[in-house]
């Protein structure tokens, strides 16, 4: 990536504008934070409601004063160990980041990511940049420059290149609350990392039970999203054919598989994971390959559930958000 393609980008964002831009986990839909306006902007062209929030990435550590009122030791043990990356930390916000931003609530949720476009940009502008992922609202996530041409192009004023994404899944979301931190979206830095810095966290009891239903302790954590338009049902193992009871012959199904197996001639495309069963290779592959089968004018895409550690947590939140009628 060229100095001067990073320039023009940090200008647009200076100017109000939007771009579009690589991170580890996604691509993000990046504005100045701290403009209403600008911020304004990234809702429309998402279609996204208010009431859902987005996440302000920096690339220094001296935002955190401006924009947050309370910075723990607790924040400070994680940040030292996992920023820049995939974690997200919801904090008490300052009066410097608009409303439109926290929707209106109290705290805002903050992240470093790790890609060195993402942060040279972040460097560059010297602002932060509230981005969510660069889809439309519900739909599919990024994970690479192509797919959000496809889906945004023509309403984003520059699309920055950083090749795929390395990690294909979007941050872990944990706020720091007086009780003790709770996880609000399982994501890029797994759980059991978490716990091993900081001790015990708080899961939402819906997600330990495996349940699609939860609370809506995140307003991103809507229970339809990361949705492709192809019906999505899940299987528990290859033994699981539920959801192949009522089903003709005729209809033609896909499988979006984690490990290869005993595919059967049943399905009319099969996408594997990850050949060695590795979660991180699957969550890489993740949403290219669910977009792959949304493409392939099926019927019906079965997924297989995967095991629920690790990233495979994330794995499945997306999921069974996606299965969602
Ligand atoms: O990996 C990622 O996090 C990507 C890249 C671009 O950084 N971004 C991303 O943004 O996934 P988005 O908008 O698709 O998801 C942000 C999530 C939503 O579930 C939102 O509700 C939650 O973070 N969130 C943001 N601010 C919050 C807040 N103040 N309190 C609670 N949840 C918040
Ligand atoms: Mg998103």
């Amino acid at each position: 990536m060229h100095d001067s393609e990073i320039s023009r980008a940090a200008a647009i964002l200076r100017d109000g504008g939007l771009v579009a831009f690589p991170t580890e986990t996604v691509y993000g839909l990046g504005a100045n934070a701290l403009s209403e306006p600008a911020v304004a902007r990234v809702f429309e062209v998402k279609a996204r409601p208010r009431f859902d929030p987005l996440i302000v990435h920096i690339a220094r550590m001296d935002w955190i004063p401006r924009l947050t009122a309370e910075f723990s030791s607790v924040a400070r043990r994680l940040t030292d160990r996992f920023w820049p990356g995939p974690l997200t930390l919801v904090l008490p916000k300052t009066a410097a980041v608009p409303d439109l931003v926290t929707a209106g609530g109290p705290t805002v949720a903050i992240r470093v990511p790790d890609h060195p476009v993402a942060l040279e940009l972040l460097r560059v502008v010297d602002l932060p940049i509230a981005a969510p992922s660069a889809n439309p609202f519900g739909r599919i996530s990024p994970t690479c420059a192509g797919h959000v041409r496809d889906q945004l192009g023509s309403q984003i004023d520059l699309i920055l290149d950083g090749g795929p994404c390395r990690v294909g899944v979007e941050s872990t979301v944990l706020q720091l609350t007086p009780q003790g931190p709770l996880l609000l979206r399982p994501g890029g830095t797994t759980l059991e990392e978490i716990e091993e810095v900081i001790g015990k966290v708080e899961v939402p009891h819906a997600w330990r039970a495996g349940l699609a239903e939860q609370v809506l302790v995140s307003p991103g954590t809507l229970p339809r999203h990361y949705a492709p338009r192809t019906a999505l049902a899940l299987r528990a193992g290859e033994t699981d054919s539920n959801w192949d009871d009522q089903l003709g012959s005729s209809v033609r199904v896909g499988l979006l598989a984690f490990c290869p197996g005993d595919q059967t001639s049943r399905f009319a495309q099969v996408e594997v994971l990850s050949h060695t069963g590795d979660l991180r290779e699957a969550a890489a592959n993740f949403f290219e390959a669910l977009r792959r089968l949304d493409a392939a004018g099926l019927d019906l895409i079965v997924a297989d559930v995967f095991p629920e550690v690790g990233l495979g947590r994330a794995l499945n939140d997306r999921l069974r958000r996606a299965a969602h009628a």
